[in-house]
């Protein structure tokens, strides 16, 4: 009797012994997942041609390596151009999502179309960040594993109108060339869908009105961010308006440099012109004279911002505690004003 309760309390032991030990090892057989040595990003550009993107683009892939060295963890990014079209980049979501990719970095072909991507995403159950074109916020709110990094176009566009504003009140003639007493301009604009295009068209000017420069709008037009749209527009104007543009303001820098383009085939007459981006050509027209000046969205932090999101994200870790975010998913970047250095 006595055997037979020590081999049945015997039994009990091992099969617990035996549970414990599943238990431990992740339960019912699965080993414990093991720390991962590398991460999977899958990023989708929605033009690879685009200046500003491209200069993402290179930040994204030091930061990476950097990353890399720091952590020795793999970051295996797999950069895809979608070229302006909505349904390539849905592909590029959908492959993405076969290979195992452990978070996508997505900026928008359109913005206001993300929901057959984010529906891949969240079935697949893969969080995204997106970047620069910003979904709609009803998208935004449909998942929490959702994040959006960016700047904020309305202070981009104060930023922008003050480098006006203080060469107007430090040298009003060299802003109000014909010294009528008005400072006639014409506005170059991105894409019409583009968040950051009414709210920058919108703000730059009124920064200029509330910093009092009498301003006055010759015209305008929209160069969709790119520099040869911009040329040509800014070629038609130039005979259109001779001798009366004084600022050219630009809701980026591309667009900017186009016209600087126009002005320098009809023969080099000095204009001044503002960007926003601070992208390198952009910069260094802007060191070399041709440009007033422009805004830097800090790239570097930017890029950080979007590769710390997507390891952590990858990696099932906490997002660190110096990428603040708005409402648990925006991301700001900052932002600073470029003006050429003295000598
Ligand atoms: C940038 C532009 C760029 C566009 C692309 C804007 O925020 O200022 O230079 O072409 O984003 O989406």
């Amino acid at each position: 009797m006595r055997k037979r309760r020590f081999l049945r309390f015997t039994k009990t032991g091992v099969v617990l012994t035996l549970c414990a030990a599943l238990l431990l090892s992740g339960c019912a057989g699965k080993p414990v997942a093991e720390e991962k040595k590398s991460v999977r990003i899958g990023v989708s550009l929605y033009r690879g041609d685009d200046t500003f993107i491209n200069n993402i683009r290179g930040e994204l892939e030091e930061r990476a390596k950097a990353y890399e060295q720091k952590s020795g963890i793999k970051v295996m990014l797999d950069i895809q151009d979608a070229k302006g079209s909505q349904n390539t980049q849905n592909n590029q979501v959908e492959r993405f999502i076969s290979l195992g990719c452990d978070v996508l970095c997505i900026n928008p072909v359109d913005r206001m179309d993300a929901s057959v991507m984010i529906d891949r995403a969240m079935t697949a159950g893969v969080p995204v960040v997106f970047f620069n074109r910003q979904p709609v916020e009803e998208d935004m709110n449909r998942w929490d594993q959702l994040y959006y990094v960016g700047v904020d176009a309305k202070e981009s566009a104060v930023l922008q109108g003050n480098i006006v504003v203080s060469q107007y009140r430090e040298d009003p003639a060299s802003i109000d060339f014909n010294g009528d007493g008005k400072v006639s301009y014409v506005l170059l604009e991105g894409e019409s869908s583009h968040q950051d295009s009414l709210i920058r068209t919108e703000w730059s000017i009124q920064t200029l009105k509330d910093g009092g420069v009498p301003i006055e709008k010759i015209t305008g037009g929209i160069a969709n961010w790119e520099r040869s749209q911009a040329s040509a527009l800014m070629e038609q104007w130039l005979e259109t308006y001779p001798g009366e543009i004084e600022p050219v303001v630009s809701n980026n820098d591309d667009m900017a440099l186009g016209a600087i383009d126009a002005l320098e085939r009809a023969g080099g007459q000095r204009i001044n012109l503002i960007g926003i981006d601070a992208t390198t050509p952009g910069q260094e027209a802007v060191q070399a004279g041709k440009m007033l000046g422009t805004v830097s969205s800090d790239k570097g932090r930017y890029a950080q911002a979007i590769l710390d999101l997507s390891a952590a994200k990858a990696l099932n870790q906490p997002i660190q505690t110096d990428i603040p975010l708005e409402n648990g998913k925006y991301y700001w970047s900052a932002q600073e004003i470029v003006k050429k250095v003295k000598q």
